[in-house]
């Protein structure tokens, strides 16, 4: 391949995020947030009022709306930024179920692989590493505690001023963690060849600096 790829996968809440935005900063490559794109199919099915659970009615939606990412890096429904939206309890509530649906992972897959054949890029999701990207230079499978990621995403909710409990993210994570690594298609799996960082007791520095060690390992220059 043309382009550098480093796949980082893992389940909700494991910070590949925050991990993913650092490496693509410090190798200066280009930043792709997977889960932000099922999300905005999600958003676009409940503001088409229809219901994410009925697969039939979801994926007819697929052809008639465009799902991409703006100079800033947010995640554009039909051209409009809906970053913000895709947070919002409503997607976090259906985002597991949209993508089971085997149409719509075809048609957002494409679009990652496009992304990925025309830049250098550090790509996070679940199935980067075993699915999407199988010639990624490097793949990371990043887990933590589902304990330690529940304490995690409900500081991250105080800190917006998002209102909620610890026991229903917990719970919301692990009915994700089961639907996630469950479905039929492409579903959250470590690759054979992936490295696993355990980061429930690691800081952020930590985990970033290790991934950054291991690119550099494998000759790509920082
Ligand atoms: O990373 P996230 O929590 O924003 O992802 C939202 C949902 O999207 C997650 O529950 C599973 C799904 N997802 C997926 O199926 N495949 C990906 N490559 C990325 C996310």
């Amino acid at each position: 391949m043309k382009y550098h790829a480093i796949a980082i996968d893992g389940p909700s809440s494991s910070g590949k995020s925050t991990i993913a935005k650092i490496v693509a900063k410090k190798l200066n490559y280009l930043y792709v947030d997977t889960g932000a794109m099922y999300r905005a199919f999600t958003y676009a099915c409940l503001k088409n009022k229809i219901d994410p659970k009925n697969e039939k009615e979801s994926i007819k939606l697929i052809d008639k709306i465009e799902i991409d990412f703006n100079k800033e890096n947010n995640v554009t429904l039909d051209g409009i930024d809906v970053s913000k939206e895709i947070r919002e309890k409503e997607v976090n509530d259906n985002v597991s179920y949209i993508s089971t649906y085997k149409d719509v992972r075809t048609h957002l897959i494409e679009a990652q692989r496009k992304i990925a054949y025309n830049h250098n890029v550090v790509m996070d999701g679940r199935d980067i590493g075993s699915y999407v990207l199988p010639f990624a230079d490097v793949k990371i499978f990043q887990v933590a505690e589902v304990n330690e990621r529940a304490k995690r995403r409900y500081k991250e909710n105080l800190a917006k001023g998002i209102e909620c409990s610890f026991e229903e993210i917990l719970e919301n994570l692990k009915k994700r963690d089961y639907i996630d690594s469950h479905r039929e298609y492409s579903p959250l799996k470590r690759a054979d060849d992936a490295i696993t960082i355990d980061t429930t007791y690691m800081s952020i520095e930590e985990v970033s600096n290790n991934i950054l060690k291991i690119i550099k390992e494998k000759g790509i220059n920082i």
